[in-house]
């Protein structure tokens, strides 16, 4: 079966106060429009195409990077939304079995909903609406009904007082039959309140052609329209808490989950516990029996089974974990493979290094990668002992088994099995302070008494 998703991104309001188009501003770590492409092409679609206004290609190129091969149009004018429709006439006249819209700036939608639209159109009817019962109503286009039937979509502006009363809204998605989407889109005036051609007016117009129409309804708050930040950061809430429903569903324990933060990409596995204050940021993954301390930072990180990470910790991108990896408080990873029960416990900078299996590196260690100008790798062996407060000075390798002693400033390779020291040698002086005292006070009495 051929679905055909089309986007409608063009003509956004001024109420986000941003220099980012308002699509791509992002829920969970994604974009809008990313969040409407994933749930198109998680669900049905097998086709998409996306309008844009003018000047668009930022849109046009994260739309591209979510549903590769979408195609995308531009709308200069905005003349409503079943003009914006027509854009995609192209891929319209393709033939589809069915075809959704959509809109950009409601992003919770979820793919079994657009299932569900897919189905009722399957079902027989030319044109299927969303819709959802509106707390307050005000602005929304109402469902006129005639038992399940849906005979016409009044935009607000348009309907009566007696109109007004309908609290069974449309969401704006829309499912048409494919075959006939275009002869319905194409007979929509613009005879309304707006001078506008309503996308809406799809119900009436197959109507008059003697085809049917249905209404398949979803919970308010997964059509949220998003249209300024304080609307934004509602949407996160509601796809946060989907977030953290679904990890416990799956298994893993949240101790406070209305202070651990997901991305809309973070895997999560069996029996993971993730204490308070935990921020997932996009492409993690942390294997079964994990356990994440309170106040973690993750981001593009492996973290693999059995592995202890925090209290306080950060791993950035490219951190990952082997199995059974402890790392522990005020700790930063980056851009390293930490290798199977390996212990990064306190107080440590590690990037662009490997660790090996079983290496243990004492506290306050430091990768210096970085000498302004290039980045360099710190090799570390399987079962080092790398001492507390060393400072490895990339690129350099500490072999297997090797020893730092703690303190050291490391600028040469350790071999295997060695014991490597760059620190100055320590010196006794007997007696040294007793008679440092003695001078001291001596000083400090003169200056009082004279
Ligand atoms: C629309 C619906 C209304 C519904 C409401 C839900 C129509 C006519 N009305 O109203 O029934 O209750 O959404 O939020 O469909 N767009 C374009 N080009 C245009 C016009 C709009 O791309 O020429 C896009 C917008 O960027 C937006 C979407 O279509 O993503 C909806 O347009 P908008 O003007 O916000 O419609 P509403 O008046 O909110
Ligand atoms: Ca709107």
């Amino acid at each position: 079966m051929k679905t055909l998703a089309i986007v409608l991104a063009a003509g956004e309001g001024t109420r986000m106060k941003s220099a980012t188009p308002k699509v791509l501003h992002k829920v969970a770590g994604l974009s809008m429009v990313g969040h409407v492409l994933s749930a198109v092409k998680s669900s049905v679609a097998s086709e998409a195409a996306i309008v844009i206004g003018p000047n668009r290609d930022d849109v046009g190129a994260e739309a591209a990077r979510v549903f590769p091969g979408i195609s995308t149009h531009v709308q200069t004018e905005r003349l409503g939304t079943a003009h914006a429709v027509l854009h995609a006439r192209a891929d319209l006249a393709k033939g589809h079995d069915v075809v959704i819209v959509l809109f950009a700036d409601t992003p919770l939608v979820r793919p079994e909903t657009i299932t569900k639209l897919r189905d009722a159109v399957l079902a027989g009817n030319a044109v299927v609406g969303l819709g959802f019962r509106a707390a307050d109503p005000t602005g929304y286009g109402r469902f006129i009904m005639d038992g399940n039937a849906l005979t016409a979509i009044r935009e607000h502006k348009d309907a009566s007082e007696t109109e007004r009363l309908i609290n069974l809204c449309n969401a704006g998605l829309m499912a048409l039959d494919g075959r006939k989407a275009l002869s319905i889109i194409e007979r929509i005036g613009n005879a309304n309140a707006q001078k506008e051609f309503y996308l809406t007016d799809a119900v009436e117009v197959a109507r008059s052609m003697g085809l049917s129409a249905s209404v398949v309804e979803a919970p308010e708050d997964e059509v949220m329209g998003v249209n300024d930040r304080v609307q934004l950061s509602e949407a996160e809430v509601v796809f946060q808490k989907r977030m953290r429903e679904a990890a416990m569903r799956a298994g893993a324990t949240l101790i406070d989950p209305a202070s651990t933060f997901f991305s809309h990409d973070t895997k999560i596995g069996r029996d993971v516990i993730v204490e308070p204050n935990v921020f997932f940021g996009n492409g993690v993954t942390i294997g079964d029996r994990s356990i994440i301390r309170a106040s973690s930072h993750c981001e593009q990180a492996e973290i693999g089974e059995d592995c202890e990470i925090g209290p306080f910790a950060r791993l950035r991108p490219g951190a990952k974990l082997a199995a059974k990896v402890k790392v522990g408080n005020f700790v930063e990873i980056k851009n390293t493979d930490v290798g199977a029960g390996a212990k990064v416990p306190h107080l440590s900078y590690v990037g662009d290094a490997t660790i090996g299996a079983s290496a243990n590196i004492g506290a306050g260690v430091v990768t210096c990668n970085y000498d302004g100008f290039l980045k360099h790798r710190t090799v570390i062996g399987k079962g080092a002992f790398v001492g507390t407060n060393s400072s490895l000075v990339a690129p350099v390798t500490i072999g297997e088994g090797a020893f730092t002693g703690s303190g050291s400033v490391i600028t040469e390779s350790v071999p295997a099995d060695a014991l490597g020291l760059g620190r100055a040698r320590q010196t006794i002086k007997e007696g040294w302070a007793a008679k440092f005292r003695t001078v001291m006070q001596a000083k400090k009495d003169a200056k009082k008494s004279g």
